[in-house]
């Protein structure tokens, strides 16, 4: 059998994320006491920060009955120069899945190119798949089926944005994107969307939010922009999931953040602790989606 990667949506069916999601749910239930991963090691290679994606591989692996190596790419050979390609091919031969946090997706592509296990993408600049898998699941436990949903994406149009869109095409519901001009998402990606599923992007915040059953946002900076926070803080004013923003949306919309998040920027306090807030459990079924994931991939 070929191995299979997860960099993007399009490596899945939407029948592929609905099984997931039924393994998921029942690891979550703690019904599931296979060990799909004993004598397996996923490789963690690191080039940016991380709470939730470091752990919840971590911590998963562990419970898989496998093993997790936590591998920052300012102490591996990587970081001094070493091609990906003979980082593919040597992590190959000694593990049995890579999963990789780092800057431009292309690297992570040809990592997959010439990796003969699964590669697993944790984050680049362009797409954040894991996470929206998470963020999907999440609302599933919380409105059930996508059929018919609307979400609407406040903010920048960074790599969650793109990913919320992929998942909009591949799932079936409707997007709607606020982002200031000149901080929309990856262009390819809105068409290919737009080409499938109902998809809307504005300037203005409270079009997107309006009838919305899911509010999402993310930081104005992502990693590797910090030298454009200052002027990012100008761009985004008015950008803010606040009290009032959410009442535009459905009495029974739910808020989601990646995390982690800028209190007072991106959402008010209220927001994220208020009752409409699934941040957290969003954060734990980081756990238990990427289990499943690490388990379909490398089981
Ligand atoms: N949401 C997310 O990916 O968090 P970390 O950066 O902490 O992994
Ligand atoms: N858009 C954010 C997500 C962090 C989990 C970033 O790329 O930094």
């Amino acid at each position: 059998m070929p191995k299979r990667d997860f960099l993007t949506f399009a490596d899945l069916s939407s029948a592929q994320v609905n099984s997931l999601f039924d393994l998921a749910a029942l690891m979550k239930s703690g019904a599931f006491r296979e060990k799909p991963l004993a004598g397996k090691t996923l490789a963690m290679v690191f080039a940016k920060s991380s709470t939730r994606t470091r752990v919840s591989f971590e911590v998963g692996a562990y419970q898989l009955g496998g093993h997790a190596l936590f591998l920052s790419s300012r102490d591996i050979q990587l970081g001094r120069g070493e091609p990906i390609t003979d980082m593919a091919r040597v992590l190959s031969r000694m593990v049995d899945g890579i999963m990789i946090r780092t800057f431009v997706h292309a690297d992570v592509e040809e990592l997959a190119r010439h990796a003969t296990v699964p590669v697993i993408n944790g984050l680049t600049d362009l797409y954040h798949p894991c996470q929206v898998l998470a963020d999907l699941f999440t609302m599933r436990e919380g409105l059930g089926e996508y059929a018919g949903k609307v979400v609407a994406w406040i903010g920048d149009g960074n790599n969650m944005a793109n990913s919320w869109l992929d998942a909009a095409a591949l799932l079936g519901f409707e997007i709607r994107l606020a982002c200031p001009e000149g901080y929309e998402p990856d262009r390819a990606v809105f068409e290919r969307a737009s080409r499938v599923t109902r998809t809307a992007i504005t300037e203005v915040p409270e079009e997107a939010a309006e009838g919305a059953d899911v509010v999402a946002t993310d930081v104005w900076a992502s990693m590797g922009q910090e030298a454009e926070a200052e002027e990012r803080k100008i761009a985004f004013k008015g950008y803010v999931v606040d009290a009032e923003l959410m009442k535009v949306a459905k009495p029974s919309a739910i808020f989601l953040h990646c995390l982690p998040a800028h209190r007072g920027e991106e959402v008010t306090d209220a927001v994220i602790e208020g009752p409409q807030s699934r941040v957290f459990d969003e954060a734990e079924n980081r756990l238990h989606v990427q289990k499943a994931l690490l388990a379909s991939l490398m089981g």
